[in-house]
C-alpha cells in the first residue's frame, strides 16, 4: 500500500467543487431504467449510454472521477478508443463498482447483505491494471416496521470495512457507501437515528480492520423523510439534519462525503448539497461534494431515449446538472439556474 498515493487520489476526488459521477448501473438496474423510456436492452444501448457520458464535452470541469460497471470498464468509444482513456484525457479519475449486489439476508426479512468479498483481492489487482484508481461498494439498508436490525447493521458494516481494507492494499481508494433508503414512511428523525447508527457501526468496523480513514472516501444518504411520509421537511432542515448526523459521527481525517442521490429529484438534490455548504462549509472538516448517478443521469437519459439524433441535447442536460452540482458544492446553486 503507498499511503501517500491513496490520500493524494482521496483528496483529488473531492478537491475544489467537483464531485463523483456515478454511472455503475448494473446490466438489470440499467436495463430498468432503459424499459421505461423504450430504450433496447441491449449491451449496444447500454454502451452507446455509456459513451455518450463520458464524451460530454466540459465533464471534467465538474466531475473529478467516474465509477464504471464491470462491463463499462472494459468497453470502447465506436472508434475503439477505452472509456478508461476517454476519462483520463477529460482529467476524470476511473473508478469501479466492486461489489457484487445486494441479496437477501438469512434469517432477517426484508434486509439486504452486500455480497462480493470471494476472489476481490484478484478483482482488485485487474480493475487497478485496467486503469481504476478508487473502487465503490454500496450497502443497503432498508427501513420499516422493526428493521433495520441490528444483525444486517452489523454485517453490512463488516463486509464494507473488509472491503475497504483490500481496495488500500491494493492501492484503490474505497468509497464507502452505506445506504439508507428512502422507501417507507418514516420520518426524518427517525432516518436521522438510523443513519448515525449506521455511520457509528460502518466508523467503529472500518476503525478495527485499520483502515486509513485518509485515504477513504463516504458515500452516505442524506437525512430525510421518507418518500411516503406525510410530513416533508424543506431543503434547510434536511441540511441541518444531516450535517449534524455527519458531524457526530464521521472522523475529521476522513477527506471527503460525497452523497448518493438515492432517488431524490435532481433539482432537490443539488438545493439540499447547496444548503449544506453554505450554512456549514466553512466550519466542517471533511468536504461536502456529491456522488449521483440518478441525480445527474436521468434528465439526459430521458432526452436520449436511445436515439443518434438526441445525443447533443442530452450532452447539455448531463453538463448543466454536473455544473449545478458544482455550482452547490461552493453553495452557489440557484433555482434559477435551472430555468432554461
Ligand atoms: P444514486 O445517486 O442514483 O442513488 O446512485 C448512487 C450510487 O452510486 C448508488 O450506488
Amino acid at each position: 500500500m503507498n499511503a501517500q498515493k491513496l490520500i493524494e487520489t482521496a483528496r483529488t476526488l473531492v478537491a475544489g467543487d467537483k464531485g463523483l459521477l456515478a454511472m455503475d448501473e448494473s446490466n438489470p438496474t440499467c436495463h430498468k431504467r432503459f424499459e421505461r423510456l423504450g430504450i433496447p436492452r441491449t449491451e449496444e444501448a447500454r454502451r452507446a449510454w455509456r459513451e455518450l457520458i463520458v464524451t460530454t464535452p466540459g465533464l471534467g470541469e465538474c466531475i473529478s472521477g467516474a465509477i464504471l460497471f464491470d462491463e463499462t470498464i472494459r468497453q470502447k468509444k465506436k472508434d475503439s478508443t477505452p472509456f478508461v482513456k476517454v476519462l483520463t484525457d477529460a482529467g476524470i479519475i476511473p473508478g469501479i463498482k466492486v461489489d457484487t449486489g445486494a441479496k437477501d439476508m438469512a434469517g432477517h426479512p426484508g434486509e439486504k447483505i452486500t455480497e462480493g468479498l470471494d476472489g476481490l483481492r484478484d478483482r482488485l489487482a485487474e480493475y487497478s491494471q485496467l486503469g481504476a484508481r478508487f473502487a465503490k461498494w454500496r450497502a443497503v439498508i432498508a427501513m420499516g416496521e422493526g428493521i433495520p436490525s441490528r444483525g444486517c447493521i452489523e454485517a453490512n458494516a463488516h463486509a464494507l470495512a473488509l472491503y475497504a481494507a483490500l481496495c488500500q492494499e491494493a492501492g484503490l481508494v474505497p468509497i464507502v457507501e452505506p445506504e439508507v433508503l428512502m422507501d417507507g414512511d418514516h420520518t426524518l428523525e427517525r432516518c436521522r437515528v438510523v443513519t448515525e447508527e449506521v455511520l457509528r457501526t460502518v466508523f467503529n468496523q472500518l476503525y478495527t480492520q485499520r483502515v486509513m480513514l485518509e485515504g477513504m472516501i463516504l458515500k452516505p444518504n442524506m437525512v430525510l423523510p421518507g418518500l411516503t411520509c406525510p410530513g416533508q421537511e424543506g431543503v434547510d432542515e434536511v441540511a441541518g439534519a444531516t450535517v449534524r448526523s455527519l458531524s457526530w459521527t464521521v472522523p475529521a481525517a476522513v477527506p471527503g462525503i460525497a452523497f448518493l442521490s438515492g432517488g431524490q429529484s435532481a433539482e432537490l438534490a443539488s438545493a439540499r448539497l447547496n444548503a449544506m455548504n453554505v450554512a456549514f462549509k466553512s466550519r466542517l472538516p471533511w468536504a461536502l461534494a456529491f456522488s449521483f448517478a440518478r441525480a445527474i443521469q436521468q434528465p439526459a437519459l430521458e432526452i436520449w431515449q436511445g436515439k443518434e439524433a438526441n445525443v447533443l441535447a442530452a450532452q447539455k442536460a448531463l453538463y448543466h446538472r454536473a455544473r449545478c452540482n458544482s455550482a452547490a458544492r461552493r453553495g452557489e446553486y440557484d433555482a434559477r439556474m435551472e430555468m432554461p
